[in-house]
């Protein structure tokens, strides 16, 4: 007995041994736990951390999610979402697939194709989603250096997708955060290598530059996209796919049969349905981007990279940005920072309400003033 006791695994030695010790994804913290940091009242937090909307959600979505039968397990064919997307994307239902945000449909993406010890080619600096399912696939991630001015190097990727077990090509576009896009032709160099390629159009109406208009081309092309940003349904996780009717089969044999909940789905087909008032709000906030990046770009020290999203990356003089953030967090102002060394001297304004920028701005003058 007592030596059966002893043959007990150890919690350690049940775990998988590439997920003891995994480096997990660095989330941002929600608005209530910011202002306690800062010690302010909640509704005083300017949070420009997330590429939220300020605007909020359609009316249309609030009304449908309020009517939502939730008692009722959701479609796991999803027939009505994937007709709404159809009509918005212009492509057949069966090139359509909609995820728990597209964050699923990129962890999907891993299940489908990656084994432990394949690899896929990230672009740095890039989002850290797709290094992150690298890390919980057990993938390796070759790390592609983006040139000076952040434009992804075809030749590097293609150099590295010639590697043994390489798989998939992640490309952000425009890219969190540095904000560029990357071409038809790049992506067209990139489909070449025979490996899939994900065009990651999370801010495609702040764009519209798309890769859609391939999708029936290529088949082993996968373009997504979110109602996260333009759509104002962070909080609800809803994204879409779109690719090659044999992958949409694919993908919806492996996920989980009820992967977009009902609400979400209500909602995803309310706010395509208001789709024009939604977009001129997403007008709204590229009018306001341009604004915010002559206001960044008048102070000094302080270098505004151009951006087709809605939000823009600073770069500072070496040491200011860390000093530059905390005190913008110390006024109750959030913006996003990140690991990359890379990234170091620089951090993502996402673009909110004209107050908000307004308030950034001022902040950013009287620390940036401070420093020199
Ligand atoms: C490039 C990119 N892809 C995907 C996402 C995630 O979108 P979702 O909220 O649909 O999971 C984000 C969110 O920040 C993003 O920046």
């Amino acid at each position: 007995m007592t030596d059966k006791i002893a043959s007990k695994p150890s919690m350690d030695e049940l775990i998988r041994p590439h997920l003891l010790d995994v480096k997990t994804y660095e989330p941002i913290d929600p608005p209530e736990l910011l202002a306690k940091r800062a010690g302010i009242p909640e509704d005083r937090v300017i949070k420009l951390n997330g590429n939220e909307n300020p605007f909020g959600s359609s009316p249309k979505a609030l009304e449908a999610v309020a009517k939502a039968p939730l008692h009722v397990y959701p479609d796991p064919l999803q027939r009505n979402m994937r007709a709404a997307l159809s009509a918005y994307t212009g492509l057949g239902d069966e090139y359509l697939i909609a995820g728990a945000g597209s964050d699923e449909l990129i962890d999907l993406l891993f299940r489908l194709f990656i084994s432990p010890g394949d690899a896929v080619i990230d672009s740095d600096p890039t989002f850290g989603m797709y290094g992150f399912c690298a890390r919980v696939a057990g993938a390796d991630t070759l790390l592609v250096p983006r040139r000076a001015d952040f434009d992804i190097d075809v030749e590097a990727i293609a150099q590295a997708a010639a590697r043994p077990g390489a798989k998939i090509i992640f490309v952000s576009s425009p890219n969190n955060p540095t904000g560029n896009a990357v071409s038809e032709d790049q992506v067209r160099a990139l489909l070449d290598t025979g490996l899939v390629v994900v065009v990651d159009e999370a801010y495609f109406e702040f764009s519209r530059l798309t890769v859609a208009g391939l999708v029936p081309e290529y088949e082993n092309l996968v373009a997504l996209r979110t109602m996260s940003k333009w759509a104002g349904l962070a909080g609800l996780r809803v994204g879409y796919g779109m690719m090659s009717p044999r992958l949409v089969n694919h993908v919806i044999d492996i996920k989980q049969p009820y992967n977009v909940n009902i609400a979400a789905e209500g909602a995803l087909i309310a706010s395509l349905e208001d789709s024009d008032a939604l977009l001129r709000r997403v007008q709204a906030i590229v009018d306001e981007r341009e604004r915010m990046f002559r206001l960044l770009d008048s102070i000094p020290g302080v270098t505004p990279w151009p951006s087709y999203g809605n939000f823009i990356l600073c770069s500072f003089e070496p040491g200011m940005a860390a000093s530059v953030y905390d005190g913008l967090a110390a006024r109750g102002i959030f913006v996003r920072r990140f690991s990359a060394p890379r990234l170091a001297d620089s951090f993502r304004i996402t673009v909110g309400a004209p107050h908000e920028t307004d308030a950034v701005i001022a902040a950013m003058r009287e620390l940036v003033a401070v420093h020199s």
